[in-house]
């Protein structure tokens, strides 16, 4: 019965919390959280409530609570060194240390590394710490990416043709960038479709989970501002149907070769989730960023369909014998619909901005699953913020089936919410489906 911290607050933490209490081991969970999750805290044995940027009150709740290991869910924890003050406490965890988690921290660190040992997947990029230099290489490519070098939430990378459309607008805004953050990297822009890849990884050994893809933009038809996700689907066989196999092993194979860049560079073994953002285009698989955790929502559609106990996964990650395990996801598909409030991700003076803080209702989700991310349980019931509130979860043997109970359970939040109706429609699967064809020029 093994005592379990579990750092996070989110829907991808209750995700987490879940998967770990249906483990065999029947452990206890401990939960740290920096807001009061109602649903990760119904599955813990004791919560505390703190800032992720204070490891030292992370590692007292530890060491009170005589825990066996922790699970750090979000980046925030990662970059702020609490694997690294959990393992001078004597605590191993599933999570990288602070100078391992630049994989996601510092995207100027992962490019350089990929670049560094040979890796492919880069795409034509620069790092400028000043302005000198950036409009001449803006002008060397035909279409650019810029991105703040730091965390963003997911939201900070701007886009040729979506967030700006000249050179001109481009050069402006990495002026702007230069004068809030010390360095930008300014790369070429692909055309292809975006997928994820969250593979579970020892240090050694890396095992790929099914494929995911995660939808950024507000509104339906991918229109409106990119948001930390709006939902994600996968399909029974694991796969995605605009997606070769030669696509996906190009994708594991570069997370082999980073796992095995990152061992070289810092002289440790990365021991967490590498979520890689990748993109399939017309010469293959490239990489737009890797996250060094689970990806929110993209947890809520792989942890519920282990089959392997998620317990003795995380006990392989700490003891780096992930090739000693056979592991295995249910074959079907998932479908996650994130309900958030009417105003997010839009402009504070938008007459629906005033939906966060307000009260919601949720009532019979069916057969869905409920994962709670932001609200706020009161006395008198559940409110909302100004974040995602709930992910709703269906799963089943084909695509249709899993999107239409996701849909029924989205119906069962009242309130003033909103949430994207498109996400697993065939419609929009065909959609990818012919964009990769055209690129492909099949
Ligand atoms: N799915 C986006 C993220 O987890 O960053």
């Amino acid at each position: 019965m093994p005592n379990i911290l579990l750092v996070g607050n989110g829907a991808r933490e209750h995700a987490m919390a879940e998967a770990i209490m249906r483990s065999k081991e029947k452990p206890l969970l401990f939960s740290y959280m920096k807001a009061n999750n109602p649903g990760i805290a119904s599955l813990s044995a004791k919560t505390k409530m703190g800032s992720y940027a204070d490891p030292s009150a992370i590692i007292l709740f530890a060491r009170e609570n005589k825990i066996e290991f922790a699970v750090i869910g979000p980046e925030d924890p990662l970059g702020n060194g609490v694997v690294d003050a959990l393992a001078e406490a004597g605590i191993p965890a599933v999570g990288p240390t602070k100078s391992l988690a630049r994989l996601e921290t510092s995207k100027a660190f992962t490019r350089n590394l990929v670049s560094k040992y040979n890796i492919p997947g880069n795409p034509q990029f620069k790092v400028f710490t000043d302005i000198d230099g950036v409009e001449v290489f803006l002008n060397k490519l035909e279409s650019v990416v810029i991105k703040p070098d730091g965390l963003t939430g997911g939201k900070g990378v701007l886009v040729q043709g979506d967030h700006f459309a000249t050179k001109q607008e481009a050069l402006t805004l990495c002026k702007q960038i230069l004068s809030e953050s010390n360095s930008l990297i300014v790369e070429e822009k692909f055309d292809g479709e975006e997928f994820s890849l969250q593979c579970l990884c020892d240090g050694k050994t890396i095992v790929g989970t099914p494929l995911v893809q995660d939808h950024k933009r507000r509104f339906d038809g991918d229109r409106g501002p990119n948001t930390g996700g709006m939902g994600s689907y996968s399909l029974p066989d694991h796969s995605m149907p605009f997606l070769k196999p030669s696509d996906i092993e190009e994708g594991l194979e570069i997370t082999r070769q980073v796992a095995a860049a990152l061992w070289s560079e810092t002289g440790s073994p990365y021991k967490g989730v590498m979520y890689g953002g990748f993109i399939a285009t017309k010469n293959g698989t490239k990489l737009l960023e890797y996250n060094a955790r689970f990806g929110d929502p993209e947890a809520m559609n792989i942890l519920p369909l282990l089959k392997t106990d998620f317990v003795e996964i995380c006990q392989h990650i700490i003891a780096g014998t992930l090739d000693k395990l056979k592991i295995e996801f249910e074959p079907k598909a998932t479908v996650c619909k994130y309900v958030v409030p009417k105003g997010y991700g839009l402009p504070a003076d938008h007459p629906d901005a005033a939906s966060s803080k307000a009260k919601i209702e949720v009532g019979d989700v069916g057969k869905a699953r409920l994962y709670y991310s932001s609200v706020d349980k009161k006395e008198d019931g559940l409110y909302l913020s100004s974040s995602r509130a709930i992910g709703i979860v269906g799963i089943a043997d084909t695509l249709d089936e899993a999107r239409l109970i996701a849909e029924e359970g989205v119906k069962a939040v009242k309130g003033p919410v909103d949430y994207r109706e498109d996400i697993g429609t065939d419609a929009l699967i065909q959609k990818r489906i012919d964009h990769m064809k055209k690129i492909r020029k099949e």
